[in-house]
């Protein structure tokens, strides 16, 4: 299917970049890829793959580096595994086990170097071809129940050209993320994109609205990344290849994201995510909340006993 930018389409190809380094989570991801990293029993990016899937993103492209092989070996069959539950009897397990070879038609791509996010997309480049395309980072997790990337694709099919996933983080967060300068458009929810920048000091930020994880692209943006030259960090930014489409005119848009989000490459939000996934799981949930309301009153006690000594 081939298609020009603005041409109305139902996207079916995601890129999932899963090259990176991880160094925020070392030692954890010397050898376990960031993206492999639990959140309750599942690996972060298999809820990444589940996302996609529902949204009609069935022909995923994993763009992998060195000690990657747990991806590949995890969206792979198992027949040894797989015959001892049979043998067992156990079909849940043996169902899970199976889940993530079926869900969908995964190709896999290398990065030979971590050269940053725009290269890992364009490693993908011949795979995707003249479509628009979706990229979803492997370590972004967005809840079940907020169906960003499905508004995503419709805005998509309505403006055309690209759409890029915002949040509201505020000034002090934002020379974190990349962040875009917008025009309001009629839906509440959408902005036009006019200008982005990666990672501004929030003196120089367009606005403190962040780019996250989740991207509709339009096919343009591979020859745009070929024309970028490496910018924040010395890596080839995805962002300057988007602000590059926006300044040819190519309509650019964002979806303002106001659901939940984790950052699973981030310890303190790789808690809170296993937490929140925890507490919402029939079989765990029930013994989890009683433990962390037995927890949180200790955690309260403590604190009060320590302001009790400080005011002795
Ligand atoms: P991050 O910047 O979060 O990944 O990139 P990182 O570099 O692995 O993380 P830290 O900061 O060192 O902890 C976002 C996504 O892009 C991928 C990463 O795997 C992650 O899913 N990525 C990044 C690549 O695939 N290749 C790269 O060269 C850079």
């Amino acid at each position: 299917m081939t298609q020009a930018s603005g041409t109305p389409s139902r996207p079916h190809k995601v890129v999932i970049p899963v090259a990176g380094l991880g160094t925020r989570f070392l030692p954890a991801t010397k050898a376990v890829p960031k993206e492999m990293l639990p959140v309750v029993d599942t690996p972060a990016l298999q809820y990444i793959v589940e996302e996609a899937v529902r949204a009609g993103l069935t022909e995923v492209v994993m763009v992998t580096g060195r000690n990657k092989s747990a991806i590949e070996d995890h969206f792979d069959r198992v027949p040894e595994l797989e015959a001892v539950l049979e043998k067992k009897g156990d079909r849940v397990r043996l169902t899970a086990v199976r889940r993530p070879s079926e869900m969908a038609d995964i190709h896999f791509v290398r990065q030979g170097e971590a050269r940053g996010l725009g290269h890992a997309v364009l490693c993908a480049a011949s795979y995707v071809g003249d479509e628009v395309f979706a990229v979803m980072l492997g370590d972004d997790l967005i809840d079940t129940r907020d169906l960003l990337l499905e508004r995503m694709l419709e805005v998509q099919l309505q403006h055309g050209g690209s759409v890029l996933a915002l949040l509201e983080v505020g000034l002090e967060n934002i020379d974190k993320y990349g962040a875009v300068a917008v025009q309001p458009t009629k839906a509440e929810d959408v902005v036009r994109i006019t200008d982005l920048v990666e990672k501004p000091p929030s003196a120089q930020a367009p606005s403190s609205l962040a780019i996250i994880g989740r991207y509709v692209l339009a096919p343009e943006i591979f020859a745009a990344l070929r024309d970028t030259p490496p910018g924040a960090g010395g890596e080839i930014q995805l962002t300057d290849g988007i602000k590059a489409l926006a300044t040819a005119g190519l309509p650019v848009h964002g979806v303002v994201f106001t659901g939940r989000r984790y950052d699973t490459g981030d310890r303190l939000d790789y808690l809170k995510a296993v937490v929140r996934l925890a507490v919402e799981r029939d079989d765990l949930g029930p013994a989890f909340r009683d433990f962390l309301v037995e927890f949180t009153g200790d955690l309260t006690r403590g604190d009060s006993a320590v302001a009790e000594r400080s005011n002795d």
